[in-house]
């Protein structure tokens, strides 16, 4: 075989690895083969460019788009949908269309109402050449580099006429949107309102590599020009798709009745508060694409489709008291305390409000009357203030100038909604940084929770985490509520935290925007602490997924002498400080597509993923047809009975550890 063959076999491989991964949630392959059959895919492109393709799997994230974005106008606009809102509404449709037509027509495709973005693919001979925004329907915006990097958005269509527009949207999964904004708050950064808008900010990424890490999704519903001239109804569309290998959601329904179309509204209206993923509402389409062209359009809205939007979960509280808290990064969030409330399943005592933009924008003040719902059906989100409740005493407020904890003054950078404390050494960062650095993710240090790093900084045991490695028995117990037994507990966990390898020392750092994902893909490329100390800028930009705005921040951090100062201090404590890579060779799980649920009292659910993610299984969140088996903790609720009523192996905490344990 030459190397041409091969390049295109890995090429072709590894395409088909991502679609069964990203498509079809059936992997192929062990991350870990993915990632060895990547490299090597890297390392021969690299030596001979010449065969790299456009398609090519190693070719989704490309440079930095400079200005902005291109205007393109759309062949045939993209068109918005008419609403209707209850069951009469859609009888009402339904009549309009048969007296149209002079006749019934012969069904509709009811489908999810994704909330995300409408985005228009162009495929010039099966090659991805363009992705547009759907924008005001007539003219979008060019994002087709950003759009490349969505993993089930095939590059290339097997198959495919020589020109074809695929039409869908573009989405933010729930898992992903609170992943970012977690880290977001972290940093200072303003957080997403919802997964809609964070869908859209990360589409006009100027850098490809943020779009990226955001982990955007996309499903197909339509074929936009002419191409489609083989294909008779909606039905048979959303196969066609299929056989692209587009995603395709799968909750369609081909309905004959109108009572029929109300039954599957009805039925998600209550269900797709399980679905990963926001829907508004419901896409009601003729399923003859000969009715679709009798029926026509408006200059706005196609006939023969119409939404039914759900209502919003939104219910009325009070705002009692605005709080503020200061973050790892020293930002001041404001915190609405609430007259608790029942949202969409919990009862809901606090709101966060984002910053200073936000309150003032919302006009929120501590007595108001305030509509509150749940973004991505976890988040609670102040809507709007309700300002005709008011009754003058409402108090307006403004995030102070100092800090609450330092009382060191506060400032706000430049482009930044962020108040930050000036302080470097304010308690309240060195306090959140600790608690970051031990916390689940990063080194998993049991026991050392916010509470009992609070005790230790006030009983000034220590300062940053490099005192942590040098804590004694003896200095614990004159803590209050500290018995020996506890202590020599903490003493042992802070030990053992020492062998969690380097991935998880550099997300523990708490580097500005590299998360845990990041951290560990930049801990395989550099392999130790000392080559992380020196490796450039553009080294570090030439590895998929790291672009040159998180480059910047490596590159920044590495230059404050005191981050080298607890760097040198956490090596000479004896921290493991290069990959472990005996973490990553086992393969007795590969294929297995394993859901934790419940309480796991050994480990907890992350650690559990990631043993199980390095023996070959893949991790997922929710339970589906093709999940292999569910791991059931104590106080498994949902996810267990599914499994049950799906008969998915279900074994517990006991018969994981015993699993573990046969693999050694
Ligand atoms: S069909 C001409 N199908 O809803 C047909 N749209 O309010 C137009 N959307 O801009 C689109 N899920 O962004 C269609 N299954 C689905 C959809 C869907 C979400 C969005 C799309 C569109 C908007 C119309």
């Amino acid at each position: 075989m030459n190397i041409k063959q091969k390049i295109e076999i890995l090429q072709h491989e590894l395409t088909h690895a991502q679609y069964l991964y990203y498509v079809k949630d059936a992997p192929l392959m062990s991350d870990y083969e993915y990632d060895q059959k990547y490299r090597e895919l890297v390392n021969l492109e690299t030596a001979h460019p010449e065969y790299i393709v456009s398609s090519s799997p190693t070719q989704r994230i490309g440079l930095k788009v400079e200005g902005p974005f291109d205007k393109v106008v759309h062949g045939r606009p993209m068109l918005s949908l008419s609403n209707v809102f209850n069951a009469d509404e859609v009888r009402g449709f339904d009549n309009r269309i048969t007296k149209e037509l002079g006749r019934r027509t012969s069904g509709y495709v009811v489908e999810l109402k994704i909330d995300g973005l409408a985005v228009n693919l162009h495929y010039e001979h099966g090659v991805l050449i363009r992705a547009v925004t759907r924008g005001d329907g007539r003219v979008g915006e060019d994002v087709t580099a950003n759009v490349r990097t969505i993993k089930s958005i095939p590059l290339y269509l097997e198959n495919a006429p020589d020109f074809i527009e695929i039409r869908g949207e573009a989405y933010m999964p729930h898992s992903e949107f609170k992943r970012i904004n977690e880290e977001r708050d972290e940093e200072g950064l303003p957080t997403f309102v919802n997964p809609r808008n964070a869908a859209a900010g990360s589409l006009r990424q100027q850098d490809p590599a943020i779009t990226a890490n955001r982990n955007l999704a996309f499903f197909a519903y339509a074929i936009g020009s002419e191409a489609g001239a083989n294909i008779h109804t909606q039905q048979e569309l959303l196969h066609r798709l299929e056989d692209f290998h587009f995603s395709v959601n799968p909750h369609y329904r081909l309905c004959h009745t109108v009572d029929e179309i109300i039954e599957a509204i009805d039925y998600w209206n209550i269900k797709r508060h399980e679905l990963p993923y926001d829907t508004d509402g419901m896409v009601i389409k003729v399923n003859d694409f000969d009715d679709q062209e009798i029926l026509g359009s408006t200059a706005k809205d196609p006939k023969w489709a119409t939404a039914f939007k759900y209502a919003p979960e939104e219910v009325e509280t009070i705002v009692k008291d605005i709080t503020i808290n200061v973050g790892r990064t020293g930002v001041l969030t404001p915190t609405g305390e609430l007259e608790p409330v029942f949202v969409s399943g919990t009862n809901v005592k606090r709101v966060t409000l984002h910053n200073q933009d936000f309150i003032t924008e919302k006009d929120i003040r501590i007595g108001d009357h305030v509509v509150i719902h749940k973004a991505a059906e976890i988040i609670p989100e102040v809507i709007r203030v309700l300002t005709d409740k008011r009754t003058g005493t409402e108090e307006p407020f403004v995030i102070p100038n100092t800090c609450p904890v330092c009382e060191s003054p506060t400032v706000r950078r430049d482009g930044e909604a962020a108040i930050r404390c000036t302080n470097a050494y304010c308690p309240a960062i060195e306090k959140e940084q600790i608690i970051h650095f031990a916390s689940r993710d990063a080194m998993n240090i049991d026991g050392l929770g916010p509470s009992i790093v609070e005790n230790l900084i006030s009983y000034k045991l220590i300062k940053n985490v490099v005192d942590l490695y040098h804590l004694t028995v003896d200095d614990l117990v004159i803590m209050e509520r500290m018995g020996k037994k506890s202590a020599e507990n903490l003493v042992k966990a802070i030990a053992d935290s020492k062998t969690r390898g380097l991935d998880r020392v550099l997300y523990g750092l708490g580097i500005r925007l590299i998360g845990s994902k990041a951290a560990s893909t930049i801990a395989s490329v550099v392999g130790s602490m000392d080559r992380f100390l020196t490796i450039t800028k553009e080294e570090l930009i030439a590895v998929e997924e790291i672009g040159p705005t998180m480059a910047d921040s490596i590159v920044d951090y590495r230059n404050n002498p005191q981050h080298i100062a607890i760097i040198n201090g956490l090596m000479q404590a004896g921290l493991t400080m290069t990959v472990n890579v005996a973490d990553e060779i086992g393969n007795e799980m590969d294929g297995e597509i394993v859901v934790l649920t419940g309480k796991l009292e050994s480990m907890g659910r992350s650690e559990a993923s990631k043993i199980l993610e390095s023996h070959g299984a893949k991790v997922t969140g929710s339970v589906s047809k093709k999940t292999t088996l569910v791991v059931a903790g104590e106080d498994s609720g949902s996810k267990l009975a599914k499994a049950n009523e799906l008969g998915i192996r279900v074994i517990n905490e006991e018969e994981l550890l015993a699993l573990i344990k046969s693999w050694s």
